[in-house]
């Protein structure tokens, strides 16, 4: 339910996130789609895999998780006994909802001899369905580990499971959900953006279509092109993500210049995720001062989940959540 707005006004929301978080023992962890503000106030900004290992390692009592529901119940899932607060119980996740459990688990009964490789944009009830998760930094050295002749149902993104089949050139069974945000960019306006730029590389998330991917220098998660935009030799860059991340990117990189990829109007809108877009200060605030909404989960399923998630946590092992898809 969406946390209804209070009035707060008299109220310094920064200082009392900064008192609270000191008085609770929490931890604010946010993703790196999440408005400036939040992600300069939070302990630590990362992409899925790194938000996932900082909530299974963290020693606070509460973690405020500034990203969507299923990442905030990942942390739940993986640190049973902490408190983890969300600052809006409505953020959820296109991805998620194009995969419900009861269809999801008919497929998996239709193909018995297919294990279930799942990006962890999904449901606690869909982890709990699946062999191993991965993220979009952990996805390549988790299939390579897979031996070839194993049949795999990859879900619920489409788009990254068809990178990855394209990239390894190995069939899998793809779940036919996406990402609204990341196809909501146009081929059209980017190769527009292109001509005008014509020497900057271009960044791209694998939740993007092959439409976007296949104009891609780069393509890896958010973490991952943030690593590629410190690392290129040019001075420009055109990102292919939600454009929240480019604040990252200018805090480190001052010097050079991103370029958020067009939607089909041309302008960048329609690529603001809107479920990331719902978490504000005012709601954090509240989240710290309320310990309210908290992500609770049925021990049954939240070990069933456990069992995937800690399968991608000991096989991503080796990546080290600046490592990637890497270049094309
Ligand atoms: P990352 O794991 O790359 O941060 O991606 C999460 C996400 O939801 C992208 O849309
Ligand atoms: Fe889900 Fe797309 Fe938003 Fe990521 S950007 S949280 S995949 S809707």
């Amino acid at each position: 339910m969406t946390v209804m707005p209070a009035d707060l006004s008299g109220i310094d929301v920064r200082a009392e996130i900064e008192r609270l978080r000191k008085e609770r023992n929490a931890v604010i962890l946010a993703h790196y789609y999440q408005k400036p503000e939040l992600q300069d106030l939070a302990d630590f900004v990362g992409d899925s895999l790194e938000l996932s290992r900082k909530a299974a390692e963290t020693d606070a009592d509460v973690i405020a998780f500034c990203g969507v529901t299923f990442m905030a119940e990942t942390a739940k899932i993986l640190s049973p006994n902490k408190i983890v607060v969300v600052p809006d119980m409505d953020a959820g996740c296109s991805l998620e909802d194009s995969c419900p459990p009861e269809k999801f688990k008919a497929f998996r009964e239709a193909h018995p001899d297919h294990i279930a490789l799942t990006y962890i944009n999904c449901s606690t009830e869909v982890k709990a369905l699946s062999d191993v998760i991965v993220t979009s930094s952990s996805a390549e050295t988790i299939l390579q580990q897979i031996p070839a002749d194993q049949k795999i149902i990859f879900g619920p993104d489409r788009h990254l499971g068809g990178y990855l089949s394209r990239k390894f050139n190995r069939e899998m069974l793809l779940w036919p959900g996406v990402c609204i945000v990341h196809e909501a960019f146009s081929e059209t306006e980017l190769l527009k953006l292109k001509a005008q730029n014509p020497g900057a590389p271009i960044a791209a998330h694998p939740e993007c279509p092959p439409t976007i991917v296949d104009h891609a220098d780069y393509v890896g998660s958010t973490s991952g092109i943030l690593k590629y935009a410190k690392e290129m030799a040019g001075d420009t860059l055109i990102v292919a993500t939600e454009p929240h991340i480019i604040h990252q990117m200018e805090l480190a990189l001052p010097n050079k210049t991103f370029i958020g990829a067009p939607g089909a109007d041309g302008n960048c809108n329609c690529n603001i995720c809107p479920y990331m877009a719902l978490n504000t200060m005012e709601k954090l605030y509240l989240a710290l001062r309320d310990l309210e909404p908290r992500v609770e989960i049925e021990e049954g399923l939240r070990l069933a989940a456990k069992k995937s998630l800690d399968k991608m946590l000991e096989m991503a092992s080796g990546t080290v959540g600046k490592g990637d898809l890497g270049a094309r």
